[in-house]
């Protein structure tokens, strides 16, 4: 069977493959979790500080053979399983298909093994860097004190990645002749005293006889009318949230100040989302679809206005994390004009049909809506005009900077 890893899997994958997770060769059973949680070891006594782990939704069994795939459909490794468990968890080693590696700076890319020889027995002095480098005169100095050759490892994970790599650029143009640069993509772990234990390991099979962690990145976000803001209409149909978000997105084109991207409900089903049904499976990817585009409008600094019923907790949250993933803001308003009113005003007639049976898995009649307990901001239109609701979103984005 085939299967594509998430980012953070794919990024230990490939450190795995290289041998900078040396002597770890695949991913973490339980035992091996288990000790290392509790001690910073494997279940056979070697220092390890860190979860390596992948989580396979399929049933699979142990001696099955799984590929690996990038997001493209690349196969790039191997799984031999040993162990699956009941949340998926799964185990064990993997093998490269020596694929070649692409992304940004993939050209820089060396295994631990070739830095080492690059190295030939010469000391190194080993920096991993997840910011800018402000000061370089310790690695100079410590550098010559050991008369160590200098190998910059920016850990080039993520939306940040590659501007840790330019920021080691540009330290080596002010390092002696010869200084590495060598990006490893080393998915940062949730405690720090972890990751910087990780790190210690990565650096040691780069060669290091000494490591220097770089200063800790300080992430000062844009200001907010610059950053990407989704600004997430949700409520039943009839609620009125397509009239206040077209409302929303004219008087933003009006003030011209922000570009806007609009994704109604109804719209989207016109073509991103044609031909899909309002099962939950298709409701779910219907919701995910334009989350997707609202977070690359966003991931530009644009300002996206969606506007479905978007019924289910779980898949709003989903949008929120893909949209906060990319550096962006994500506003979550609720129309929350209630069933009657809306089946009173039925502009489109579809509640009759929907009680007449015409119309099966109906939002509110005979499909449920999960009520946001996350929002920004709540909105009843049953006594209020258009004009006043638009007036309260366009409020909230002007104090909370967005807009100017
Ligand atoms: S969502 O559940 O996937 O978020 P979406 O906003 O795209 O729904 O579409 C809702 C619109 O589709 C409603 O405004 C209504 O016009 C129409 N519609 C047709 N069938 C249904 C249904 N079974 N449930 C809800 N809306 C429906």
């Amino acid at each position: 069977m085939e299967h594509t890893p998430d980012a953070h899997e794919l990024a230990d994958l490939e450190l795995l493959l290289s041998g900078a997770f040396q002597p770890l060769t695949g991913f973490l059973g339980h035992d091996d979790l288990h000790t290392v949680a509790e001690r910073g070891i494997l279940a056979d006594g070697t220092p390890w500080p860190a979860p390596v782990t992948l989580r396979l939704p399929a049933d699979v069994s142990p001696g099955d053979e799984v590929t690996l795939l990038d997001p493209e459909g690349v196969p790039l490794a191997v799984l031999t399983v040993t162990e699956h468990e009941p949340d998926g968890l799964t185990a064990g080693p993997v093998r490269g298909l020596g694929a070649p590696e692409h992304g940004p700076f993939a050209r820089l890319h060396r295994t631990p093994s070739q830095v080492r020889e690059a190295l030939g027995g010469r000391p190194a002095l080993v920096v991993t860097m997840r910011g800018p480098l402000d000061d370089l005169t310790e690695i100079i100095a410590t550098a010559k004190e050991l008369d160590a050759a200098i190998v910059l490892l920016p850990l080039s994970y993520g939306e940040q990645g590659p501007s840790v790599v330019r920021a080691a650029l540009r330290a080596r143009d002010h390092l002696p002749e010869g200084t590495l640069v060598v990006p490893v993509p080393l998915a940062p772990r949730e405690e720090p005293e972890i990751d910087l234990e990780l790190r210690e390991h990565v650096a040691t099979a780069y060669g290091a006889t000494e490591h220097l962690a770089g200063p800790e990145p300080v992430r000062i976000p844009g200001p907010p009318h610059r950053r990407g803001l989704v600004v997430f209409f949700t409520g039943l149909s009839g609620s009125g949230k397509s009239t206040v978000a077209r409302g929303l997105r004219d008087a933003l084109l009006e003030l011209g100040t922000r570009t806007v991207t609009y994704l109604d409900g109804d719209v989207v089903r016109a073509l991103l989302s044609k031909g899909l049904t309002f099962s939950k499976a298709d409701r779910d990817l219907n919701i995910r679809r334009i989350g997707f585009v609202a977070a690359e409008a966003a991931r530009h600094g644009g300002l996206a206005i969606c506007a479905p019923i978007a019924p289910y907790e779980a898949t709003r949250a989903e949008v929120r994390e893909m949209v906060e993933s990319v550096g962006a803001d994500f506003l979550l308003v609720h129309v929350s004009t209630p069933l009657e009113e809306c089946e009173r005003r039925d502009r489109k007639g579809l509640y009759a049909k929907a009680r007449a049976g015409l119309i099966p898995e109906f939002t509110g009649v005979s499909d449920p809506y999960e009520e946001p307990d996350d929002a920004d901001l709540v909105i009843d239109t049953t006594h209020l005009s258009i004009e006043a609701a638009v007036s309260q979103v366009l409020g909230a984005l002007r104090s909370g900077g967005w807009v100017r």
